[in-house]
């Protein structure tokens, strides 16, 4: 018998670190890759907040703190709340932790006893179904195919929901797909919740800030009140912060559910790092200019990916609102031949094609839980985005 526990059985590793590992495993040996497997900004995180986890250093601010994060940083969150989402949240009714991750894992942990049921919409960020299965939860996936922007419908989520469902997780915008749900689709989805007052709201707010042409966020406590008092909205500072290594995400919820889950962390972390819990106090109350020229960076990239990709033969992308990422669909290559003979009769054929023929790193779709797609991060330099493009498209054009 095993020395393991049946838990870590229930889970597979991470695809997107896979493919990113493989990718430089490949460049190590001498290979030209251009890896668009990674989920995050290429931009260095931005010079005032780094200065300000080094003041913080030498004003000696580098020993234990509260479990759910200084006061300091937990004010200036609930300031952001207030002023760009309109929620109200007290101070110890938001919670930190060691990147968003571990707000959901820790929710999970916190609320799911073994059989609940959480809806995921698909596709989906990876994480979720595997740490609610880690937590003995069941969930639930609702495919949400490019025909509806990949995006949840009211009926689909009415039919998904039973007495056993727990959470709903909604990501907008989205990881792998890019899709946010405008105010009126959002409401849409709330209406049906406010009809099931067992089910409660996961929303994972992490890409916020990075929408483009002129999209307006909109978070579900927000648009429908009376779901508040059963929301954990959860965000973070990986992403439009450029902090992915400082491990800061946080939430605001109702004070029972932090409670519980600031129990589950003080028996495993602790805090996060002191010194990144400072450097996020400047992050959020400091200057935000970057975001938005960031921002016109990556809106560039979207549309230059997404053009390009669409004179791919057998390649269809729809332009997403936001986040870093695009989800287009290889339907059109499926069924055809390599040069070497091969049949791609998958998203996961495909993408290892791309990457023996062209050295183009790209995730698959099965692992988002919709197929037959693949993601491609754009937070990668324009010039190699460019490339990886054409190299897409000879690959393309080389089948038959
Ligand atoms: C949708 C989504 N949620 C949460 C996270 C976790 O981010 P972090 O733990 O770095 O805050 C990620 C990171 O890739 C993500 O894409």
């Amino acid at each position: 018998m095993s020395f393991l526990a049946s838990r870590p059985d229930r889970v597979k590793p991470s695809p997107t670190i896979a493919v990113t590992t493989k990718a430089a495993e490949l460049k190590a040996a001498g290979r030209d890759v251009i890896g668009l497997g990674a989920g995050e900004p290429d931009f260095a995180t931005p010079e005032h907040i780094r200065q300000a986890a080094w003041q913080a250093m030498q004003e000696g601010h580098t020993k234990y703190t509260a479990v759910n994060g200084i006061i300091e940083l937990r004010r200036a969150i609930a300031g952001k709340f207030k002023r760009e989402n309109g929620l109200e949240y007290k101070p110890e009714q938001i919670t930190v932790s060691c990147g968003g991750k571990q707000v959901l894992y820790n929710a999970f942990v916190a609320t799911l006893n073994p059989g609940d049921e959480v809806i995921i919409p698909a596709p989906y960020w990876v994480s979720y179904p595997d740490m609610a299965l880690l937590c003995e939860g069941t969930p639930v996936i609702v495919d949400c195919p490019a025909v509806n922007g990949f995006k949840l419908k009211p009926e689909d989520l009415e039919r998904a929901i039973t007495p056993r469902t727990k959470w709903l997780v909604l990501n907008s915008p989205s990881n792998p797909s890019g899709a946010a749900y405008t105010r009126a689709e959002l409401k849409a989805v709330c209406d049906v919740l406010v009809r099931h007052p067992h089910v409660w709201v996961m929303t994972d707010d992490m890409y916020e800030h990075l929408v483009y042409d002129d999209f307006v966020f909109t978070t579900p406590a927000q648009v429908e009140p009376r779901l508040y008092g059963r929301t954990l909205t959860v965000n973070g500072l990986s992403k439009a912060y450029c902090m992915t290594g400082w491990r800061v995400g946080y939430a605001g919820g109702p004070l029972e559910l932090i409670k519980a889950m600031n129990m589950v962390q003080s028996q495993s972390t602790s805090q996060t790092s002191t010194i990144s819990q400072w450097a996020g106090v400047t992050a959020l109350n400091g200057p935000q200019h970057f975001i938005a020229e960031n921002n016109k960076t990556f809106q560039e990239r979207r549309d230059l990916v997404v053009s390009m990709l669409n004179q791919a033969n057998g390649i269809h992308c729809h332009k997403p609102e936001g986040a870093f990422y695009v989800y287009p669909s290889c339907a059109g290559t499926i069924g055809r031949k390599t040069p070497e003979g091969r049949r791609i009769g998958s998203d996961d054929d495909f993408v290892e094609y791309l990457l023996d023929a062209e050295g183009v790193a790209v995730v698959q779709g099965s692992a988002f839980g919709l197929s037959p797609h693949f993601r491609i991060s754009y937070a990668t330099s324009t010039a190699a985005l460019e490339e990886a493009c054409r190299r897409i498209q000879r690959a393309c054009g080389a089948l038959v």
